[in-house]
């Protein structure tokens, strides 16, 4: 590689990574494999060895991993929370055991955990009680949980009666079991709501949740692994973990105090076969150095303690057969290929379905039918296909071709400029398209119609009764058609007819979500109803007006300013507004503290101590500021935190803008 290539990789490297990292702590929706981030991060790590004159400053190797979300509140960690070191490979760990020789000499042990794939957490105890619940954050900050914590059964909120400092922190991991997930994500399933891709990310999605009774609601278990004192009480961790276990805690019965490296090896490999036995996940084993002294003795690097290890394990990998790929339609059009696989059991499931993402898979894959394909489940509720033995393919198979036309009505595909998935352009007359657009429209996180479900929707469309939303509402006036359908009775046709009749009620921005404007989500939806109050409005705003919503970019606005310009989408609006549905967003009342900050415009970035970005633009707000979405020369004042991206900071230095701090943001509204 030339040096520019070099640093060409490294940048790419780094800004992949960063977006992975964002998906896995923020999103809580990884989209690679922890084995294909961690060979990523190993390759930039060895190339900033080599050169480190080209290591950026937002590199993934700097950072502990994770970003802090903006809803509850920051808090500092007293100690930071850092991430452990991971390996997948014998020989590292044997490695490191060599390591450990050197510095601290023969005598010494590891214990042994298991590692659950879980989010982890710090607990702070006060006298005996919980005090705060705060999750890892960025490894220094981190969100403030406790309300939602409290809700874990497993987790005491009162000690036993023990030997415990008044004040101490206690770290772990929070999980889901198996079960408990399976069971609710099809709940979610049935009721329409987009469900989980693993334990993992159920677990971090409810421990985020705004509304701590719907967190009760969700069985979340809880493993102590770590315990921190000011004054040390113990002379190993594995004392600590036997006294902590008196104290109330929920240790993990499986971990084991091994005497040398090949005992721990073994302890790996015996999970290895054994884990999907346990009721939950885990991805690894760690291995920590017992005795306190040591692990002062080895001490830290940046980011992880030279005393312990992550081995873990590779997603499990297994052969099978492709059986067909058949291809489905959304609602908004897009053609998913799936593949077909001859049954297989893999990490404990039978496995008859994979993931083909799009066209490029098939071809990447180059797939044919019958192919011997090794498939993985990364930590996925739906697995992959990783590649292809082709040496095992027969003479003169069939190559798998994505179709050209629609599977459903038959229609040209069409796939848009920079987008990989294909889209079905037929949304008015293809079925499939029909019904999910209406399924969507009464669904939980939409008009949520009560009487009304997917099954419904679909027998109305093939009796001929609906095609469009608005003909939902001219149900009542074909009864006589309604008592003919099967299974349908009186009381549920009457469930039915109210539960559409309520929806009138629902406000302008679940109406706006249900339409299904591609790109609008609930979170845009809300942020257009706001910005525009009503339909009107919103349909006559220019691709310049879309764009200064917050959060609104170009590819939001061409999409919503595409849809308006369609008539029969008007026509449509047109109907349900004559139906009695809410076109406009009704006004809070909004009485302002003062008009200290009148006619000023802000933006917040980074990360507060004391505030979310939230409650600042509130703040803001409230005393009659404006806040801006990106940086010009319209911009008053740029509120910076901890953390905020470099290329914001220069934008504004360049364009003299003043830069505050909170503090400062405060005293001009005192
Ligand atoms: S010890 C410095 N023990 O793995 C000590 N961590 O990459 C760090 N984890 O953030 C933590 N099981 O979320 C430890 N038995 C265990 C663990 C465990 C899972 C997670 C934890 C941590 C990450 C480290």
């Amino acid at each position: 590689m030339s040096l520019l290539d070099v640093k060409e990789r490294m940048d790419a490297l780094v800004k992949e990574l960063n977006q992975h990292n964002y998906n896995y702590y923020v999103l809580a929706q990884p989209t690679i494999s922890d084995f294909e981030f961690d060979q990523k991060l190993k390759e930039l790590t060895e190339l900033e060895k080599q050169h480190p004159e080209y290591q950026s400053a937002d590199s993934p190797t700097l950072k502990v991993g994770g970003e802090i979300t903006k809803e509850f509140k920051t808090v500092q960690h007293r100690w930071p929370m850092l991430s452990l070191g991971n390996t997948y490979s014998e020989q590292d760990l044997r490695d490191f055991d060599e390591r450990i020789r050197k510095a601290i000499g023969n005598d010494f042990e590891y214990v042994c955990e298991l590692k659950f794939d879980g989010l982890s957490m710090s607990l702070t105890y006060k006298d005996g009680l919980l005090d705060r619940a705060v999750t890892r954050g960025d490894g220094t900050k981190g969100d403030d949980v406790t309300t939602n914590i409290k809700t874990i059964k497993r987790i005491p909120k009162k000690l036993n009666a023990g030997d415990y400092p008044n004040e101490f922190e206690i770290r772990g991991e929070v999980f889901m079991h198996r079960a408990a997930f399976e069971r609710l994500n099809s709940e979610r399933i049935q009721k329409g709501e987009v469900p989980y891709a693993n334990p993992r990310n159920f677990a971090a999605g409810t421990v985020k949740l705004q509304d701590s009774s719907e967190v009760a609601r969700r069985p979340l278990d809880c493993f102590l692994y770590f315990l921190y004192t000011e004054k040390p009480l113990f002379k190993t961790h594995w004392e600590s973990l036997e006294a902590v276990k008196n104290w109330g805690f929920h240790v993990c019965e499986h971990n084991r105090l091994c005497k040398n490296i090949d005992e721990a090896i073994d302890f790996i490999h015996y999970w290895g076969e054994n884990r999907f036995n346990l009721s939950y996940d885990i991805d690894g084993i760690v291995l920590k150095v017992n005795s306190y002294a040591q692990q002062h003795e080895l001490g830290f690097t940046a980011k992880s303690p030279r005393w312990a290890i992550s081995y873990k394990y590779k997603a499990e990998e297994v052969e099978t057969t492709l059986e067909s790929v058949s291809y489905q339609v959304g609602r908004t059009g897009a053609v998913t290929p799936v593949a077909n696989l001859k049954p297989v059991l893999l990490a404990g499931t039978t496995v008859k379905r994979a993931t083909l993402h799009n066209a490029n898979e098939i071809q990447r894959l180059d797939l044919h039918l019958g192919d011997t394909v090794f498939v993985e489940k990364g930590g996925e509720i739906i697995p992959k296909i990783i590649s292809v033995n082709t040496l095992k393919r027969k003479p003169g198979a069939e190559k798998v071709i994505y179709p050209d036309t629609c599977p459903e009505c038959g229609s040209n595909l069409v796939r848009k400029e920079g987008e990989a998935a294909h889209y079905c352009p037929n949304d008015e007359g293809c079925p499939t398209q029909i019904v999910g657009k209406i399924q969507h429209f009464i669904g939980r996180r939409a008009m949520n119609i009560e009487g009304l479900g997917d099954e419904t929707v679909e027998a109305l469309y093939r009796k001929g009764l609906i095609e469009h939303i608005s003909d939902l509402y001219i149900l009542r006036e074909k009864t006589a058609e309604l008592k003919q359908m099967e299974r349908f009775g009186e009381k549920s046709i009457n469930n039915m007819l109210e539960g559409i009749e309520r929806s009138k009620q629902m406000p302008f921005e679940k109406v706006l979500f249900g339409l299904g404007i591609r790109y609008v989500g609930e979170t845009v939806a809300r942020k257009i109803a706001t910005h525009f109050k009503n339909i009107d409005s919103l349909i006559s705003a220019s691709y310049e007006e879309l764009t200064s919503v917050d959060e609104i970019g170009g590819r939001i606005a061409e999409s919503l300013i595409e849809y308006f310009a369609e008539p029969r989408h008007i026509e449509q609006i047109e109907k349900l507004k004559t139906s009695g549905l809410q076109f406009v967003t009704e006004e809070k009342e909004v009485s302002l503290a003062s008009d200290k900050l009148s006619g000023k415009t802000f933006i917040i970035s980074g990360v507060f101590e004391q505030f979310s970005r939230e409650e600042l633009a509130e703040l803001i707000q409230s005393n009659g500021g404006k806040i801006l979405s990106s940086i010009s020369g319209k911009l008053n004042y740029l509120v910076a935190g901890d953390n905020m991206g470099p290329s914001k900071l220069e934008k504004a230095k360049k364009l003299n803008i003043p830069i505050i701090s909170d503090a400062d943001l405060l005293k001009m509204i005192e």
